[in-house]
């Protein structure tokens, strides 16, 4: 909601990746920013002004020396009508005018004349970002405040180079303009915080593995949330499907060993949310090779032995964040399993849901959750896992408010 109403002045500079900020003016208006182009010579060579107009919905801004377009508007007010100057691609050449104050076409003298925030979405060859004339223009835009949203490493649009240069994708480009303009407050502030979040897939062989139905929406809904609050967040995710929470750092494992290390890695922290549904078991010896059927042959067993409890370990680690909350998805008796859990697994709060088929909750969008705590336990109403995780965050915060 943090780009609802918000005006946002889109410079599009000269570089292929200029086809991407067409989809940035539709992920923009999406989340209800108007959006007003101003595009460089450069960039209508690779986008036209006519697309990005249609789908600006507002005329594009091209030409310094437009009498039409200096009556309606004016450089100077275009300037400053607006709550964020996004540059998206930034090119080497723009970043150049940008640092030596040059004014010598629409977006470079619009860029020296605003007086709000400005972001770019730098984009161009590797070798051009590891100049050494590009790094002392960005260290002196850093200087100056601007703000910086990649450029990120892969292999560019237009070579089979690959290095540092590549824009940001734009939701990523739209989750740093929301940091950027978010205002709200950040009682999480200062806060380390460890989320667990999916399944975890355990080998059986190099193809096959055992796993569970979870999605990874409850754990990645309340990494964000966090977030959201202020906080520094790890989430350790297991393969999921859904996209990794903006401003978050994921670390992506599969079994739950490797879960265990990374969220071992990720200590010390003050808060820790295991949400993940950890396999409780694991094949004893998963085959190097793929089992081959031979007919004839007896159906082979799978001898399973425990994984780590990662809860439970994190709950009496010496280095035990002072808030541990945990999960626990039960089909049954769900009040006593989460009190036993809760002393079990040295976890402060527990998080309990009836994942019984009939809730179609497991894999699902809502949540209907106890907070299960020393102090009693409180049912909280049929939500959203997005809600859940804000109401969860809140509570978080709280807890740290008393101290
Ligand atoms: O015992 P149960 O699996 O029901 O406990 C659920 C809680 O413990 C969840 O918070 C889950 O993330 C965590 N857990 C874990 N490691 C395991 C099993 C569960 O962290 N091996």
């Amino acid at each position: 909601m943090v780009l609802s109403g918000k005006r946002i002045l889109l410079i599009i500079s000269g570089g292929i990746a200029a086809y991407k900020s067409l989809d940035l003016i539709r992920r923009l208006r999406e989340r209800g920013a108007s959006v007003r182009p101003v595009m460089t010579a450069g960039a209508q060579q690779f986008v036209t002004p006519l697309a990005v107009g249609a789908l600006a919905a507002d005329h594009v801004f091209t030409d310094l020396f437009s009498r039409q377009d200096e009556q309606d508007v004016g450089h100077i007010r275009l300037a400053r009508d607006c709550d964020l100057v996004l540059v998206a691609p930034a090119t080497a050449d723009l970043l150049a005018k940008m640092a030596n104050g040059l004014a010598d076409d629409l977006a470079s003298t619009v860029l020296l004349a605003t007086d709000r925030p400005v972001l770019v979405a730098p984009a161009m060859n590797p070798h051009m970002w590891n100049h050494a004339a590009t790094k002392r223009n960005v260290a002196t835009l850093k200087g100056d405040g601007i703000r910086f949203i990649g450029p990120m490493a892969g292999e560019m649009a237009e070579s089979r180079e690959a290095g540092v240069g590549r824009m940001a994708e734009p939701l990523e480009i739209v989750a740093a303009a929301e940091a950027l303009l978010d205002t709200s407050p950040k009682p999480l502030a200062g806060r380390k915080a460890i989320v667990t979040s999916g399944p975890t897939h355990e080998p059986i062989d190099p193809v096959r593995y055992i796993a569970n139905r979870s999605s990874g929406r409850q754990g990645h809904a309340i990494a964000a949330a966090l977030a959201k609050l202020g906080a520094d967040v790890t989430l350790v995710s297991g393969p999921v499907s859904i996209a990794d929470p903006a401003g978050v750092s994921t670390v992506h494992v599969e079994r739950a060993e490797e879960m265990r290390d990374a969220v071992l890695t990720a200590l010390p922290a003050d808060i820790a949310v295991m949400v993940a549904a950890v396999a409780d078991w694991r094949v004893a010896s998963a085959s190097d090779q793929k089992i081959k059927k031979h007919p004839g042959e007896s159906i082979p067993t799978l001898a399973l032995t425990e994984n780590p409890d990662i809860l439970k370990t994190i709950g009496h680690h010496t280095m035990r964040p002072k808030l541990v909350i945990g999960f626990a998805a039960e089909t049954q008796d769900v009040d006593n399993n989460a009190k036993a859990k809760l002393t079990r697994k040295g976890a402060d709060i527990i998080v309990a849901n009836d994942v019984s088929p009939a809730t179609g909750i497991m894999g699902g969008v809502r949540n209907r959750v106890k907070i299960v705590s020393h102090n009693g336990i409180e049912q909280w109403p049929d939500m959203a896992k997005d809600e859940v995780a804000s109401k969860l965050a809140a509570l978080i915060a709280d807890r740290f408010r008393q101290g």
